[in-house]
């Protein structure tokens, strides 16, 4: 059978590093108040001019780098992202555009902080249907573009970053034991429209808008929906907790994912969080996470891990990759 096997990783952070502290002299808020509902230390901000493109890009040359690839065997580009270049062309195409891949497939996915997890599953699908043979699946975000920067109950939880990983499809003999992505889940509840949502777009209000928020129904529906989709992807593919080696969730808030680490019965240090630096990078925050697990040697091949998500839309998922 047809595998996604994930042949390389990296990351990119714009180099303005925002503190706590920093922000409190822009709003009223406090580097304590910030660190003990959310867990955040710091943020990433792109600079004037640095484009979600650009993050993207960056990021992708990393990871084919160290998939031993270059850009002319990409076939198709996913960037999961709600804070594209422009309305339109996708900035997928502004990706292939900045490094020289193509033509071939390429395509922006919005399913905002769920974004990578529907890139991977959607990249999945087209190389098991052998409609590409090489991948990149990138989440990019510039979100300091869509905060309300006095709105102090939203602007203190996001960065800016980006994340890609380069899938390839493997002709694989065995079912379970097998290399890549074993399963992957999705889903969406669209009557929480209104808990997390912009207010703005080309649309309804021909403007950018701002990001608004219910933080308290978010925090409720998140804790179960990545602890549930979680499980589901193990249970699919013949799995449990027990087995897995590490568990790379959605970086938004350090309390959600010490609460879906319980659920699940999972020890702290199975459990990556890169959230204290990076804030909530929207669809770029499991690459990012996958990319510092894969660096600093904790995530090796072999390893059994999900990515999990859930964000705006109410949208959700989870991928089971053995690395
Ligand atoms: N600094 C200081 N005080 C603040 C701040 C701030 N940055 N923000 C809000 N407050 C105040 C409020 O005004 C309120 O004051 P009041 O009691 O005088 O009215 C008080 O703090 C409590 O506010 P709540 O919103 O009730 O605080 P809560 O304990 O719910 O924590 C938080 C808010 C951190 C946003 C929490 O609800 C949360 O983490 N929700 C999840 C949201 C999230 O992670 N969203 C990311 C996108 S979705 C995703 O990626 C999964």
């Amino acid at each position: 059978m047809l595998r996604s096997v994930v042949r390389g990783v990296g990351a990119y952070l714009p180099a303005q590093v925002v503190t706590n502290e920093e922000l409190s002299r822009r709003v009223d808020t406090s580097d304590e108040w910030i660190r003990e509902r959310t867990g955040i230390e710091r943020r990433h901000l792109a600079a004037e001019g640095e484009l979600t493109s650009d993050l993207a890009a960056n990021a992708a040359r990393v990871a084919l780098q160290r998939a031993g690839l270059r850009p002319q065997d990409v076939e198709l580009v996913i960037v999961a992202t709600a804070t594209p270049d422009h309305t339109f062309p996708a900035t997928a195409t502004a990706v292939q555009r900045k490094l020289g891949i193509g033509p071939g497939i390429a395509f922006d996915l919005q399913a905002v902080c769920a974004g990578f997890a529907y890139g991977l599953a959607t990249a999945d699908n087209f190389l098991r249907a052998g409609q590409a043979r090489t991948a990149l699946v990138i989440g990019a975000e510039t979100f300091s573009r869509i905060l309300d920067w006095e709105d102090r109950g939203t602007c203190v939880l996001f960065g800016d970053g980006a994340g890609a990983v380069v899938l390839q499809a493997e002709e694989q003999a065995g079912a379970r034991g097998d290399r890549g992505l074993l399963a992957t889940h999705l889903s969406a509840d669209g009557r929480h429209y209104d808990d997390l949502y912009v207010d703005g777009g080309p649309s309804s209000t021909r403007t950018t808008g701002h990001l608004r928020m219910n933080g308290r129904e978010v925090f409720r529906y998140a804790v179960a929906e990545l602890a549930g989709a979680a499980l589901t992807v193990l249970d699919k593919a013949g799995y449990g907790t027990g087995d897995l080696d590490w568990l790379v969730p959605h970086q938004a808030n350090k309390r959600i994912i010490d609460a879906v680490g319980k659920r699940l019965q999972l020890p702290a240090d199975k459990v990556i969080v890169t959230v204290d630096r990076h804030a909530n990078t929207s669809a770029a925050s499991i690459p990012l996470a996958l990319n510092e697990g894969v660096e600093d040697g904790r995530i090796r091949e072999g390893d059994l891990v999900v990515a999990n998500a859930m964000g705006g839309g109410f949208a959700w998922g989870a991928a089971l990759i053995r690395w």
